[in-house]
């Protein structure tokens, strides 16, 4: 076992960890935030994604050691109390959802881009959303939540 310090959706936490522990199944079993899903656990599908020191990572490809010092945002600290994240939201009213498996890496990774990318066209965003699976294969929808989440961002 070993010790680590994170700072987990803006609460500072020390907790002791398997070595080993992927930080995928630290967040979920260890933490209790399922809204990270695991889908492949071989950093091919994109369910897991979270953010770390604000860049999107496959919480599957790392080890929770190696996230020791490291600011974490999952799906459950992006909303503002009740208010949704503008990403959330969109995803709701553009139904870019159907049986929501993915639902969270997709948010977690279409907000990292338009930090990087603040008015992507839509072949930015399939080409940046390409880590991202869903088998519900409802690409076309996610694409238009995302376009309507930049849109409405850039607009605030
Ligand atoms: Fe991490 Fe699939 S569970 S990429
Ligand atoms: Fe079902 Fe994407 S909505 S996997």
């Amino acid at each position: 076992m070993a010790q680590v310090s994170l700072n987990l959706n803006g609460t500072p936490m020390e907790c002791e960890v398997d070595e080993n522990s992927l930080l995928s199944t630290f967040l979920r079993e260890d933490c209790g935030l399922t809204g990270t899903h695991i889908g492949c656990d071989t950093s091919q599908c994109g369910t897991c994604v979270v953010h770390i020191n604000g860049q999107s990572v496959k919480s599957c490809s790392m080890l929770t050691l190696q996230a020791d010092g490291a600011d974490i945002t999952t799906i459950e600290g992006i909303a503002d109390g009740d208010d949704l994240h503008p990403m959330q939201a969109a995803f709701r009213e553009h139904h870019g959802l159907q049986c929501g498996f993915c639902t969270a890496g997709m948010v977690m990774s279409a907000i990292d881009l338009l930090r990087h990318h603040p008015a992507p066209s839509k072949a930015d965003i399939r080409a940046y959303m390409d880590g991202n699976i869903c088998r519900c294969t409802g690409y076309h929808n996610i694409v238009k939540a995302i376009d309507a989440a930049a849109k409405e961002m850039a607009a605030r």
